[in-house]
């Protein structure tokens, strides 16, 4: 039997001394993997490490609506960087917690929801799956979810309380119900009825350890272990073995969180001499013409991920790049979302002497709020970056980018930048009937780089 718990907080003081002890414990009673949900500035910093040190656990990076009003402007933009690291599988957890605790200021509600639309937005440009945190302001939190959806990679939400009332809902914008350990406590009927009608496809299991353990362990220091005692509470509840509950839900959590352990999916393919890395699925547009949308495929490549590939497999997966006449970061999505292990690959590739090409949307100044060109020198032999319209208004309409700034003046300024650093930059259009490429190809050479047409939907093949 095997449980994935989806929402642990491990980086937590209350782990500090026996965290170990407490993987391994998890680990013997099945729980083979781990999502630790970001939380805090420090919080977030620390999962960072813990995931790079242990297999089995990603993470996901977030602000808690109880960071606010306290946490700044900073925060957010570390975020950023922190969102493009490796086996950060979410956005989270972030919300709105209206309780009143004795003793505290009440909670700043408006102060919570700037925070939450804000990191709603960051987890549409990064199309990145959501965890959400919501207590005593469903009315609230849902009106926002709202407004922001609807949301591709979907989300969770988290220790869901909103009863039945609010179920509909959250299933119609596709997210899942996260039940841990208050589904065993007495007065938790509500909960208990969710978990009896929820669609078996909707169901995530989480301790949220070291918080709420389940009855037998309440107030106490709870742990990814007692994930068991939660998942028979509900495989009891659904009517169900232990092992169907933990297979559903296990299920579940791969395909949200995208943690396909054994088959990542075709990540490094060769066409013609070229050898392409399929970094990510995700982008920061939705061209109305992407290929993607259509289908995931370019020659007889699949290109479908269930899980990123991490840089010690697309390393391996290239072998010898002197063999090619250039190694190309594409992605069936946008590889600057991915900077941090693109460079680390890109590294080794170069070391072995080969080229690199990066084909992008040019959006990065808007995903990392930063200028990411001066890390790239010498690691990045070419640019080749997607503008598709000379139109300000028309690029909007066509590229759909998934920002509200003027994303065509950032690219724009993106390649002047490049070219101006002494890249080499190819600036590329897809022929569609209603573009001048013209008009795409005199500011492209006005900028001083390299224009190509490419045609629509002809994808791998020399035009
Ligand atoms: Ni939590």
């Amino acid at each position: 039997m095997v449980l994935i718990d989806t929402h642990v907080h491990l980086e937590d003081e209350a782990f500090a001394s026996d965290r170990d002890e407490i993987l391994q414990r998890a680990e013997e009673t099945g729980i083979k993997t781990l999502i630790n949900a970001g939380s805090a500035v420090e919080a977030n910093r620390k999962i960072l490490q813990l995931i790079r040190q242990a297999p089995n656990m990603y993470g996901s990076i977030g602000l808690h609506p109880h960071e606010f009003p306290n946490t700044s402007e900073p925060a957010f933009t570390d975020m950023r960087e922190q969102l493009c690291q490796e086996k950060i599988v979410a956005l989270g957890e972030i919300g709105l917690d209206y309780h009143v605790f004795p003793d505290y200021p009440p909670p700043d509600q408006k102060a919570q929801q700037k925070a939450f639309c804000k990191q709603l937005e960051m987890a549409k440009l990064f199309e990145l799956p959501i965890i959400v945190h919501v207590r005593e302001a469903y009315e609230d939190a849902l009106h926002w979810l709202k407004q922001y959806g609807p949301y591709t990679n979907g989300g969770v939400m988290h220790c869901y309380a909103g009863g039945e009332e609010h179920l509909a809902t959250v299933l119609d914008m596709g997210f899942y119900t996260g039940i841990g350990g208050p589904v065993t406590y007495p007065k938790a009927e509500a909960m208990r009825e969710v978990v009896r009608i929820v669609p078996s496809d909707r169901l995530l299991l989480e301790t949220d350890a070291p918080y709420l353990p389940p009855q037998f362990r309440r107030g106490k220091r709870n742990e990814p272990a007692y994930l068991k005692a939660v998942a028979e509470a509900c495989a009891v509840l659904r009517n169900v073995s232990l092992e169907t509950l933990a297979e559903q839900t296990s299920a579940n959590a791969r395909c949200l969180f995208k943690l396909e352990e054994k088959h990542p999916g075709t990540f490094v393919y060769d066409i013609q001499g070229y050898l392409y890395i399929n970094l990510t699925n995700r982008c920061s547009a939705d061209c109305t013409f992407c290929p993607r949308r259509i289908r995931r495929q370019v020659q007889q490549y699949e290109l479908s991920l269930s899980r990123e590939p991490l840089a010690e497999e697309l390393i391996a997966g290239i072998g010898d790049p002197a063999k090619y006449r250039e190694v190309v970061f594409c992605g069936f999505g946008e590889p600057i979302l991915r900077l941090p292990t693109l460079l680390q690959v890109a590294k080794a590739v170069k070391s072995r002497g080969g080229r690199v090409r990066v084909d992008t949307n040019g959006h990065a100044d808007i995903i990392f709020s930063r200028d990411i060109l001066p890390e790239c020198q010498g690691l990045v032999d070419e640019w080749s970056v997607s503008l598709n319209s000379a139109d300000p208004e028309q690029y909007t309409r066509l590229v759909r980018p998934r920002s509200n700034t003027n994303v065509h003046a950032v690219v724009v300024e993106f390649i002047s930048r490049a070219v101006k650093m002494g890249f080499p930059v190819t600036v590329t259009a897809v022929k569609l009937s209603e573009v001048n490429t013209q008009a795409v190809q005199k500011l492209a050479e006005s900028l001083g780089a390299r224009y190509r047409g490419r045609l629509h939907q002809r994808l791998g093949e020399p035009e």
